[in-house]
């Protein structure tokens, strides 16, 4: 029997990128999925966020592997929306075994220089929308006797990070959060752990404005001219990671074999957790 046959999950930011990745992961190992995305875009991110036709896609390729899918368009800070989402699953489903809180963006400016907006958005977005993700999520699971909350942090949420102050900040919340919820909910069969990737080849590192980031001294950089100060960021000079290498984090913490692993950050890092305490 495939692996998650018969679980329903659910993935906020499942129109794209890692989301998407996790989402048909799960769908070819038989799992039902909740696939969550905001299709907007949001003031003060300076890149495109999905649209619908993204979170579209991402059903078809669902279904395409075998399983069933329903599609919500929700912003995670809408915490109504949310626990609404939440709801749908268990009515169409009756239950609710897999959260990946994996909604995020980012933005960036030194930590004297950010605005007003760039903080709130950034603190809402990555720290308030994780809580009001697993908040919604974490009842129906305790009610049941299972469940597996993986949330998604980064690296910048284990070290402190120039430039990515206010995103550090809500990636280390994330981490204390998930932790927290371990801990309340140990003894009901739920496990709350984090993925901590590094640089993972998505749209939110593949735009102008974080190419111009990472390489100030050329006008309009090129993918192949960013690789390699992506890739100085970490001891195995890997410009990114795949979208592939997170979700096998992500499908090790959802597996039964992770019964007993909670409270714990999984690390996908390319060698800089080496350098950490
Ligand atoms: N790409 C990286 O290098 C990297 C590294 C470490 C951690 N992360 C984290 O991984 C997660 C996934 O990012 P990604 O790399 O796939 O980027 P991405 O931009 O491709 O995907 C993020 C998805 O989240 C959606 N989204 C954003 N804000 C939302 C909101 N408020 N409500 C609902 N949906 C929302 C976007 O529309 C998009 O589909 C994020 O939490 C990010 O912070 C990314």
């Amino acid at each position: 029997m495939p692996q998650f046959e018969g679980k329903v999950a659910l993935i906020t930011g499942a129109a794209r990128g890692q989301g998407r990745a996790h989402a048909l992961a799960l769908a070819e190992g038989g799992a039902t999925i909740i696939a969550l995305d905001c299709c907007s875009d949001v003031e003060t991110i300076p890149y495109p966020l999905a649209r619908t036709e993204d979170l579209n896609e991402t059903k078809f390729l669902v279904e395409e592997a075998g399983s069933r899918c329903i599609t919500i368009e929700v912003d995670t800070r809408d915490s109504t929306g949310m626990r609404a989402a939440v709801s749908r699953s268990i009515a169409e489903f009756g239950r609710l075994d897999i959260c990946i809180a994996n909604a995020g963006v980012v933005s960036f400016g030194k930590i004297t220089d950010l605005t007003d907006a760039q903080w709130s958005t950034m603190i809402d977005i990555n720290l308030t929308g994780v809580f009001n993700t697993l908040r919604a999520a974490a009842p129906p699971m305790i009610e049941q006797g299972f469940g597996r909350i993986i949330t998604v942090a980064s690296m910048g949420g284990r070290a402190g990070t120039p430039n990515l102050g206010h995103y550090s900040a809500a990636k280390w919340g994330v981490i204390g959060l998930t932790k927290t919820l371990a801990l309340e909910t140990a003894g009901s069969g739920i496990t709350a752990n984090t993925v901590c990737p590094g640089t993972v080849s998505t749209d939110m590192v593949h735009n102008q404005a974080m190419y111009s980031l990472f390489a100030p001294d050329i006008d309009n950089p090129t993918k192949e001219q960013v690789a390699s100060r992506y890739a100085g960021l970490n001891p195995m000079r890997a410009p990114w990671s795949d979208t592939s290498d997170v979700t096998a984090a992500v499908l090790y913490l959802a597996s039964d074999q992770a019964r007993h692993v909670s409270g714990t950050t999984l690390e996908i890092s390319a060698g800089v957790s080496a350098r950490l305490p």
